[in-house]
């Protein structure tokens, strides 16, 4: 989504900036823009689409400047619509929401101001404009402009008048401050700016920070000073490369071995007995997350039921924050996001912790929102994922959520089965799924895919389902294989593939039972599963996965899928990294 780069130094800003929102690209955006200020003058360059049609302003002079990358809401994706916007003598970037931009940019007409563009954003430069001309110092008036917005911002702000100066605020939108020699530089994001040399600073919601050169001071919401510590951050962080592959997705899928071996919590790790007391304690689990980390919830909370006997409700966030849940006692909230700033994943661990409710992260990003407003951190260690389609992150969220229930039901005197094998047997999946490239012919222009399973296999066909809908473009559905009957098989024909999931040996007749439903009707049924079994001559093709542990199974049997949506994108011509209309981390609501 949105991102944001800002410099002040003594270097030329422009390739700074470029640079920057190149490491931000991995987010998903439709428009990028820089502005550099040189001589009391600003020059702006956007471009619709990507950040490389930015080059020309490579070489724009000055020592200051903003740049952004735009994931349009409202407005299109256009040049107009790109940041930064300037008004009169302001100019700004913004990620996040003005829920209230009609009204304010109703009152900023009245006043005869003119807009330029139809986001919600240039109205904070109409109001910062507005609030300067009255008090004359900028970080007064950006201040002053916050009181007026409702929603969510991260912003930057420069003002021509002032030749060194960022100022920046923020509410429930990331932003970072790095300081190096002589030089300042501000994110949405640690990687765009972080640098062996430099210091990380947070900027928590309500702060605000103003950069002058290599100078950065923070103010808290009343606008007193505030001293902060740095973080401490990997500040290697080039350009993700692909390593030989062709797409950033197809080296994430082939990463997910090690994505189970470091994200499993072993005895030896420092939070151990910390988690085994809070689960100790825990008697009943609410899980809120969105998209693939909503469906590692859904395989996690089988897990905890079965071993642990703890009961286990998963919710997408964006419904929970807007419940108003029974938390029974002892309850405990799990939150899981790769990236740890999904705004409504970040608004339901809120609302757990207003409600007094303790809440343990699962993040994959290092000082992400959710891992400072939790009580509790476990950090997938999946690595950087750039493909905007999650991959090795789901398998990572598994390996945590599986290792915490074991550690739950150890808590209850009960055993898990042990995690140890799953990454070996990653990697015989990850063979034998390159098959499924031969079904792509199957799937490309299909009106309708169906993704069934029952048990942990439901959950895995429901992942699968998301992943082909999000870089095929076709029309997917996940659905559990004993429901089919009642409605969906009436969209079943001999068009329609159907892929079956099936690794639950327990409940293999009753799946078939789908199997059998559906070729009936003539569809094209590929199988997805780690036994030999009776299909009837009904599957048009299958992938044979090795055996684990019934309750692990989605941690293999997603793979196959993973690859199936890989191919399928490539066979439909998109470019399965960056899918069209998706971002990566969902900032807003
Ligand atoms: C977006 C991404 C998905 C991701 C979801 C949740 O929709 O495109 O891949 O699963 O957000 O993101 P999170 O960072 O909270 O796991």
């Amino acid at each position: 989504m949105c991102g944001i780069v800002g410099y002040s130094g003594k270097a030329d800003a422009a390739p700074v900036l470029l640079e920057g929102l190149a490491r931000l690209e991995y987010r998903g955006y439709d428009s990028a823009g820089i502005a550099v200020l040189n001589c009391g003058a600003f020059s702006v360059v956007k471009r619709k689409g990507r950040v490389d049609a930015l080059a020309e302003a490579r070489s724009l002079p000055g020592h200051l400047g903003i740049g952004h990358t735009r994931w349009a809401t409202h407005g299109a994706p256009c040049e107009r619509n790109a940041h930064p916007h300037v008004y009169r003598n302001i100019c700004i970037v913004h990620n996040g929401i003005v829920e209230n931009a009609r009204a304010l940019r109703a009152e900023c007409e009245v006043r005869g101001e003119a807009f330029a563009s139809e986001t919600d954003s240039e109205v904070i430069a109409h109001l910062v404009a507005f609030s300067y001309g009255q008090r004359g110092d900028l970080l007064a008036a950006v201040h002053a402009a916050c009181q007026k917005l409702r929603g969510s911002w991260a912003i930057a702000v420069m003002c021509s008048d002032l030749p060194a100066r960022i100022v920046c605020a923020r509410m429930r939108s990331p932003l970072i401050v790095a300081t190096g020699k002589e030089e300042c530089l501000i994110a949405s994001d640690v990687p765009a700016v972080a640098a062996p040399g430099r210091l990380v600073y947070v900027q928590e919601d309500g702060e605000y920070a103003q950069v002058d050169g290599g100078h950065v001071a923070f103010y808290d919401a009343a606008l007193r000073p505030v001293s902060k510590r740095p973080v401490a951050c990997d500040p290697h962080t080039d350009l993700p490369q692909k390593g030989g592959f062709t797409h950033f997705m197809a080296k994430e899928m082939s990463e997910v071995p090690q994505a189970l071996l470091h994200s499993a919590i072993g005895e030896d790790d420092r939070q151990y007995l910390q988690l085994f007391k809070v689960l100790c304690q825990t008697q009943y689990i609410y899980i809120v997350a969105c998209g693939t980390a909503y469906h590692s919830g859904l395989c996690a909370k089988l897990a905890f039921e079965e071993f642990a006997r703890i009961p286990a409700e998963v919710c997408f966030a964006s419904e929970f924050r807007y419940r108003t849940p029974i938390f029974p006692k002892n309850s405990l909230v799990i939150a899981v996001s790769q990236s740890g700033e999904t705004a409504d994943t970040l608004a339901a661990a809120s609302l757990a912790k207003a409600c007094g409710i303790r809440v343990l992260a699962v993040v994959n990003v290092p000082h992400a929102s959710l891992t400072r407003l939790a009580d509790h951190c476990v950090y997938t260690d999946a690595g950087r994922e750039v493909a905007v389609a999650a991959t090795k992150s789901f398998q990572a969220q598994l390996a945590s959520l599986y290792s915490l229930a074991a550690l739950a039901a150890k808590a209850r005197g009960r055993q898990a089965p042990s995690l140890a094998g799953l990454p070996a047997l990653a990697r015989e999946t990850l063979a034998v799924s390159q098959a499924v490239r031969a079904w792509t012919p199957y799937f490309v222009g299909a009106r309708s895919v169906f993704f069934v399973g029952r048990g942990a296999d439901y959950c895995a066909a429901l992942e699968g389902s998301l992943k082909f809908k999000e870089i095929t473009y076709l029309p997917s559905e996940g659905y559990p294989a004993g429901e089919l009957k009642h409605g969906t098989l009436a969209l079943v024909d001999a068009s329609t593939p159907v892929v079956v999931v099936l690794t639950c040996r327990r409940l293999a007749e009753k799946t078939l039972n789908a199997v059998h439903e559906v070729s009936a009707r003539g569809a094209n049924v590929f199988l997805v599963t780690n036994f030999s079994c009776d299909t009837g001559g009904n599957v048009r093709a299958g992938v044979l996965l090795p055996r684990c542990e019934e309750a692990y199974s989605p941690a293999l049997s997603v793979i196959p899928l993973q690859a199936l949506a890989y191919y399928v994108a490539l066979a439909c011509g998109n470019d399965p990294d960056k899918p069209r209309n998706l971002a990566k981390s969902v900032t807003v609501e």
